[in-house]
């Protein structure tokens, strides 16, 4: 299986299955001298971790990163440093349970990759899903931890903005509030809404879907690269690159079809600090696939968890026909869990494209120009 490496510049090869004996990633190019501890790593890994409560899957991985190399101590500052060479992050799997997937083992769950990866590689490692398994999204969150430190002054936050049908309350709006219930949820009336809506799917025998929203600030101007490297492009790919996600917008999306030309435009003044100011963000900061100094702004749908109780039609591997029950330790909503995963992508993009529009412009131009 080909392809398991991300980015230009900043990039990361994660390697790694479910229920193997490790997963991560080694992260290339990113430039030495950036104070990185393995707190701040873990940190983000802790957000993203299964086991937390009872709205995600009851798999206890402790998810403990080691950093193998690419670090070094700063002889001046005595800080923990990238030294420019490799980074390799790895995190053991501890508590893999392949018996769960022994039933279905020559079964193909519906609306998981079982099928698909068989058909191409005649291979079906149904032991979680294999490489399928959102477990390798943890190597995107180590690799991500890394990216938040490259863009200087850069800041990325995510929250889950719909349960299922059920959107917040953006007058609600507390960023505060996401760290503090089990749903990455802006909206504390909502997040209490949500406890009873998932355990009702979940008692169901079903699962639900979600949005995700991510949000970068403190981006510079001039990032992103026409034609074929547009920020929105790369994010858009990035993001639709996670497990279960289904559709991408940026800024104001499938919204601005209903728009007309006079509410879509974000119009500009001057600010007194000699940049632009932008007096709306339809655009989610990105215009012509080059960041203009707004904040980014992108959603993403995750989709229903494939895995789930009620008895599904499905086929098996020798071409028979069959049902199939999905017992086992899954997430009811797997969007929850993609919060820290989105802000991880995003980041990483963004290092990306500041470390390409730095090797090309270097600081870029001196706007504004003089008459
Ligand atoms: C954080 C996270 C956790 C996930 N956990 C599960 C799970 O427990 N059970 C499951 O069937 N799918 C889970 N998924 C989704 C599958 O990995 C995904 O649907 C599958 O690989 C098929 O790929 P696709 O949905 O992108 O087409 C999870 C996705 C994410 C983002």
């Amino acid at each position: 299986m080909s392809f398991n490496t991300f980015g230009h510049l900043f990039r990361f090869t994660s390697f790694g299955e479910s229920h193997g004996a490790a997963i991560g990633c080694v992260v290339d190019g990113c430039p030495p001298r950036i104070p990185v501890t393995i707190e701040d790593i873990q940190r983000e890994l802790d957000r993203r971790r299964p086991g937390q409560s009872r709205f995600t899957t009851q798999r206890q991985e402790p998810d403990a990163v080691r950093i193998m190399s690419g670090v070094f101590t700063d002889e001046k500052t005595g800080e923990q440093v990238t030294t420019g060479t490799p980074i390799m992050l790895m995190i053991e799997n501890v508590d893999q349970r392949s018996k769960d997937y022994s039933e279905i083992k020559d079964k193909y769950r519906p609306g998981h990759a079982g099928y698909t990866y068989d058909v191409k590689y005649g291979i079906h490692d149904y032991r979680g899903g294999g490489r399928a398994s959102a477990r390798e999204t943890a190597a995107r969150v180590a690799a991500g931890a890394i990216a938040r430190k490259i863009v200087p002054g850069l800041t990325v936050r995510g929250a889950l903005v719909q349960m299922g049908p059920h959107k917040v309350d953006r007058s609600r709006w507390d960023w505060n509030e996401v760290g503090q219930n089990p749903f990455f949820c802006p909206d504390a009336k909502q997040a209490k809404f949500f406890e009873e809506y998932l355990d009702s799917v979940r008692k169901a025998g079903s699962s639900c879907g979600a949005v995700i929203e991510i949000v970068a600030e403190g981006v510079p101007a001039g990032l992103g690269a026409p034609v074929y490297a547009k920020l929105d492009g790369d994010l858009a790919s990035a993001l639709m690159g996670i497990n279960a996600v289904k559709g991408v917008e940026i800024g104001d999306g499938f919204a601005t079809a209903a728009m007309s030309g006079v509410e879509n435009a974000d119009e500009m003044r001057m600010g007194n600090d000699g940049k632009p100011v932008f007096l709306s963000n339809h655009a989610g900061g990105i215009l012509g696939g080059i960041s203009t100094g707004q904040a980014i702004v992108a959603r993403f749908v995750v989709k229903p968890t494939s895995s789930i109780l009620t008895p599904r039609k499905t086929v098996d591997r020798y071409g028979r026909d069959t049902d199939i029950v999905t017992k086992g330790r899954h997430d009811p909503c797997v969007g929850i869990r993609a919060v820290p995963i989105g802000e991880a992508m995003m980041a990483c993009v963004l290092a990306d494209h500041y470390l390409m529009h730095r090797g090309q412009v270097g600081e870029g131009a001196a706007w504004p120009f003089k008459p």
